[in-house]
């Protein structure tokens, strides 16, 4: 059956997992690293803990873990997924991507897969990758994943940054569907020219590791995340904000109608402007923040399952996900439950 005038397909979430490492990072672990308090940390971010992973767990290993979850609770067995789409910054390997090295762990052996580099926003640009192949009738069952390692790639010398960041990963099944639910609408921007405002400058083919080796080694841990923290912070509450309002008209609906928001947590300050901004109450924006940071690509999806698993999102909700990362890159999606 192929997508006609008369049957709109839709992506429906039939499914969701996550998971955390059992590790907890507190600020107070944190004021014994660098040079900062539990009362600026939480004032300034809304941040209590965050889970880390040990050294032998991987990515994939928490992907495999949060996927299990989702397929378990979407009914699907492994073989019935067509595509894998992971976002992530920080892959098990350079190659193979992690979407492969997880269909193979998970032996999701009829799907398609790829890796999105879209930080933060890497979920919301695979959920609207996703819909676009389910609604043009190609594809029918689409697992994604959000996973980071964020403390691979952080700086703990470096108090602008380390403080926000955590591990985990969140997984959720898109099934085509025609009863009116599922994605109603996605948006995607990115603005290439703010690139090296949130970045790691060494170790890609700019800065190969060999080079750098032959160097000296790596200084000032450049092979960590670097950040503009404030000029991030203000793009991140202009475009998310300006995003929702998009698909929430391009869904035909009004802000009135969304019935709960799930946005990335990077900065309570930063989900408390976007709450105000489009007017809505305290209790329609999902914030879980406190307990696990940023866990970038996997904060999305993190926050969605536990909604979804403690019945604050339930069938039939307008839910708007907004996330804002770093290329930059940022996104909106408007989903019926
Ligand atoms: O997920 C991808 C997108 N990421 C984001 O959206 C993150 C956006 N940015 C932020 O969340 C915030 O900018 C931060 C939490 C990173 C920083 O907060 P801020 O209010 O923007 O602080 P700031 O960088 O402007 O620094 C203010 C002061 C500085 O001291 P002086 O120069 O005023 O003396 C910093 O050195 O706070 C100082 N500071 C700290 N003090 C104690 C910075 N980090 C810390 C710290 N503890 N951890």
């Amino acid at each position: 059956m192929s997508n006609s005038n008369t049957t709109k397909y839709r992506a429906k979430i039939v499914g969701s997992g996550s998971y955390v490492p059992p590790d907890i990072l507190t600020n107070a672990d944190l004021e014994a690293i660098v040079d900062t308090s539990d009362e600026w940390i939480t004032t300034r971010t809304g941040i209590k803990e965050r889970h880390i992973a040990s050294r032998e767990m991987s990515g994939v290993d928490m992907a495999v873990k949060a996927s299990e979850a989702a397929l378990e609770n979407a009914n699907w067995k492994p073989e019935d997924v067509e595509m894998v789409i992971v976002g992530t910054v920080t892959p098990d390997y350079r190659l193979p991507s992690n979407s492969c090295v997880l269909q193979d762990r998970m032996g999701m052996v009829n799907a398609g897969t790829m890796d999105i580099a879209a930080a933060c926003a890497g979920y919301i640009h695979g959920q609207s990758i996703a819909s676009a192949y389910i609604e043009s009738g190609q594809l029918e069952r689409i697992l994604v994943i959000g996973v980071e390692k964020l403390s691979t790639i952080t700086n703990y010398k470096d108090r602008g940054t380390c403080i926000l960041f955590g591990d985990a990963a969140g997984a959720v099944a898109l099934e085509r569907t025609t009863d009116g639910s599922g994605v109603l609408s996605s948006f995607l921007k990115s603005d290439g020219r703010l690139g090296k405002l949130l970045w790691i400058p060494v170790g890609g083919t700019q800065s190969p590791y060999p080079e750098v080796m032959r160097n000296g080694g790596v200084q000032n841990g450049e092979d960590c995340l670097h950040m503009a923290g404030s000029e991030v912070f203000k793009q991140a509450v202009r475009q998310m904000g300006d995003a929702a309002l998009k698909v929430i008209e391009r869904s035909g609906l009004e802000t009135k109608d969304v019935d709960m928001v799930v946005p990335h947590q990077a900065n309570i300050r930063i989900i408390d402007a976007l709450r105000k901004r489009l007017d809505l109450p305290e209790e329609k924006v999902y914030v879980n923040i406190d307990r696990f940071g940023n866990t970038s690509s996997a904060s999305v999806p993190l926050a969605l399952d536990e909604a979804l698993r403690n019945k604050t999102i339930k069938e039939g909700d307008n839910v708007l996900m907004l996330a804002f990362g770093g290329g930059l890159t940022w996104g909106a999606s408007l989903v019926r439950m």
